[in-house]
């Protein structure tokens, strides 16, 4: 079954891309645009804009971008039926479906859709065993004298791999599910000549996307076992990237947003533990020590987050770096650190549900806090390790993007550790410039945006672009001038359109998206109808609609943006229509006539004796029209 095109057709109406987009970050109106900090990379200044009128998201820094359905499928990970789906849901649509069209559109479904198809069956299959006799008497029992609930482990999908060799593969193999695919999900492992399950007498712990759906297991073994890991964990697979994936977001998604923070733990029962205290804004690294695809997971939800630490000072230590990370993300970090001892799992079911809540609003500390009390220990031992502490804390506060909280810890750190803010600051500016060069990197992003023909000489004159790149991005430039002005007068008699393609008619678009966005201009266009955005956006080819995308989110509504913040200002292009145009075309030429010349200069060092005249000949013709181009264009050329 899929969903009728005409379903599709009204939920696209109905989706308002700020709307969709508002679910998942906050939007802030400036001029016709919205802006948020980018929910796809990590950044600390918004470049991230919604386009109302024009139904679309673009990305500055990131370049992602699309409509709804585009923006759901990337934040949600998932194919386009499921976009369309959500959104259904969202605007309470019911879906009408059509009956599978054929083998082909079967065929469709590409791997990763199979494998999701597949994950789902084992956890459902995990989930069943449950119910078997050995499941109740082990699985089933082991959860409960943890305290976990039956509405808890059917929120977590919580299950049981039996004890056996091949429990999974025989039952989904008669479901039809082939040895490969659940190879690649990581179900099943190759053994000589045969496969064997991966789980096998182990408790099984889901692990879901931000969509919710299952992309990869945990298997804790039920009684200590020096001699096998307490854990086993699905492998990185093609749907299950580690360092992407929290494990309970799924569960914490609107919990975090209600809350506005995130409580970051270590483990999978950590998580479930803290649900079962009533606390549902957790979401765990799974032992690992945090990525910075996991902050930016998290930050898509909320800017705050408090690190709950087990009570053991190796622990703890060996935890910070993930604090750092966290701050440079742009994260306000708070940390709570539980007695000797205790863990969140342990501690939540000591206190029980309302005294352990207020245990961790009382002793949430601020980041700076908790980082000197750590040290306050040490430091009453031994006052000479005092310069090593204000280094490591200095280091901790030169990670935060935003210079006013820097300030304010700077002031903090000052009185506690009894030491003059200017000396602080000396250290922490000798920091800031020693990571400059990183952070200019990532800082380019939120940078004035050159204006396009700029952005393109800027290429140019950079030594690693090769000249077909350049004329690829020159041809993408007047292809732009098509689309966004065609319609225009440029005087009285003449369209941009008439214009352009007139002086188009000898150039034959090197690259291919181009030329063909060329050739359905002009079939539009004999038949009486200048085609603009719109009119490509309908077409029915995700690349072009991709490349008007990009060339309909003008540099210029940034600026906008950036005028506003930063008093800037960058004229429009519009103000000199008919210039940008002229010298878009020449420009074009003027790069095309430069690569002939180069390959006449490659020609000509080839040639033979009899051939060299000839080729000279044509250079100096060459270098004519590069010359006359350039006199045009007012560029001053040497020789
Ligand atoms: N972990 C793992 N493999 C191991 C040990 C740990 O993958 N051999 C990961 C798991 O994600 C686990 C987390 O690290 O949830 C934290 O480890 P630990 O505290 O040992 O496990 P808990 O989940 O807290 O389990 P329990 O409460 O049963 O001790
Ligand atoms: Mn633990």
């Amino acid at each position: 079954m899929s969903i009728s095109q005409s379903t599709a057709e009204h939920i696209k109406s109905l989706a308002m891309i700020e709307e969709v987009v508002g679910d998942y970050v906050p939007l802030k109106k400036k001029g016709q645009n919205m802006w948020a900090c980018c929910p796809f990379h990590n950044e600390k200044s918004p470049s991230f804009s919604v386009s109302p009128a024009k139904g679309i998201y673009k990305c500055f820094g990131c370049g992602k971008a699309g409509d709804s359905v585009q923006f759901v499928m990337d934040i949600e990970g998932v194919n386009y039926p499921e976009a369309i789906r959500h959104l259904a849901k969202k605007y309470g649509v019911e879906i009408e479906e059509e009956e599978e069209i054929s083998d082909e559109q079967q065929q469709r479904y590409n791997e990763r859709e199979s494998m999701l198809i597949a994950l789902n069956y084992a956890k459902e299959f995990f989930k069943l065993n449950l119910e078997t006799e050995e499941g109740k008497s082990i699985g089933l029992s082991y959860f409960y004298e943890r305290g976990f609930s039956k509405e808890i482990i059917q929120k977590f999908d919580l299950g049981y791999a039996l004890d056996k060799w091949d429990a999974l593969l025989t039952s989904a193999q008669k479901q039809g599910y082939e040895k490969e695919i659940l190879e690649k999900c990581g179900l099943i492992i190759p053994k000589e000549d045969r496969f064997y399950d991966r789980f096998r007498g182990r408790v099984i712990f889901p692990i879901h996307n931000v969509a919710g759906k299952s992309i990869a297991f945990g298997a804790r073994i039920l009684k200590a076992d020096k001699n096998q890991p307490k854990y086993i964990n699905s492998p990185e697979t093609e749907v299950y990237h580690k360092s992407d994936v929290l494990y309970g977001i799924s569960q914490a998604k609107q919990a975090l947003r209600a809350k506005d923070n995130c409580y970051l733990v270590e483990g999978y029962t950590d998580v479930i533990s803290l649900h079962l205290s009533g606390i549902e804004n957790v979401v765990a690294s799974s032992g690992t020590s945090l990525t910075e695809g996991q902050i930016t997971l998290i930050k898509r939800f909320t800017d705050n987050v408090t690190v709950l630490f087990d009570g053991d000072q190796a622990g703890i230590k060996a935890s910070l770096r993930g604090i750092d990370l966290l701050l440079a993300g742009g994260l306000n970090v708070k940390a709570v650190v539980f007695p000797d001892g205790e863990d969140p799992d342990s501690y939540s079911q000591k206190l029980g549900s309302s005294d352990f809540q207020q245990y961790l609003l009382a002793q949430a500390k601020d980041f700076m806090t908790f980082k000197l009390d750590l040290v306050a220990d040490d430091l009453a031992k031994d006052p000479i390790k005092k310069a090593e502490v204000i280094r490591e804390v200095v280091i901790s506060i030169s990670k935060i993007p935003d210079p006013l909280k820097r300030a304010v810890y700077i002031k903090d750190c000052s009185l506690h550790l009894e030491i003059e803010e200017s000396l602080l600051y000396s250290e922490l500016n000798k920091l800031l410039l020693k990571s400059k060069a990183d952070t200019e990197r990532s800082e380019s992003f939120t940078n004035p945006p050159l204006l396009d023909q700029e952005l393109i000489e800027d290429i140019a004159s950079s030594t690693s672009a090769t000249q077909d790149q350049i004329i690829a991005l020159q041809e993408r430039e007047t292809v732009r001038m098509l689309i966004v002005y065609g319609f225009q007068n440029l005087d009285e008699n003449i369209k941009v359109a008439e214009y352009l393609l007139q002086e188009l008619e000898e150039v034959d678009f090197q690259t291919p998206i181009y030329s063909q966005m060329i050739a359905l201009y002009k079939e539009a266009l004999a038949k009486g109808h200048i085609p603009d955005a719109d009119y490509f956006l309908k077409v029915d080819d995700s690349q072009i609609k991709n490349e008007v995308i990009h060339m309909i989110s003008t540099k210029y509504e940034l600026s906008e943006h950036w005028t506003g913040r930063h008093g800037i200002f960058i004229s429009k292009e519009e103000d000199n229509l008919n210039i940008t145009i002229y010298k878009a075309v020449l420009k074009l030429k003027h790069k095309i006539v430069k690569k002939l010349i180069a390959q006449n200069l490659n020609d000509l060092k080839n040639s033979t004796e009899n051939e060299v005249e000839k080729y000279q000949l044509i250079s100096m013709e060459l270098k004519k029209i590069d010359r006359e181009i350039a006199l045009q264009l007012g560029i001053v050329i040497s020789s």
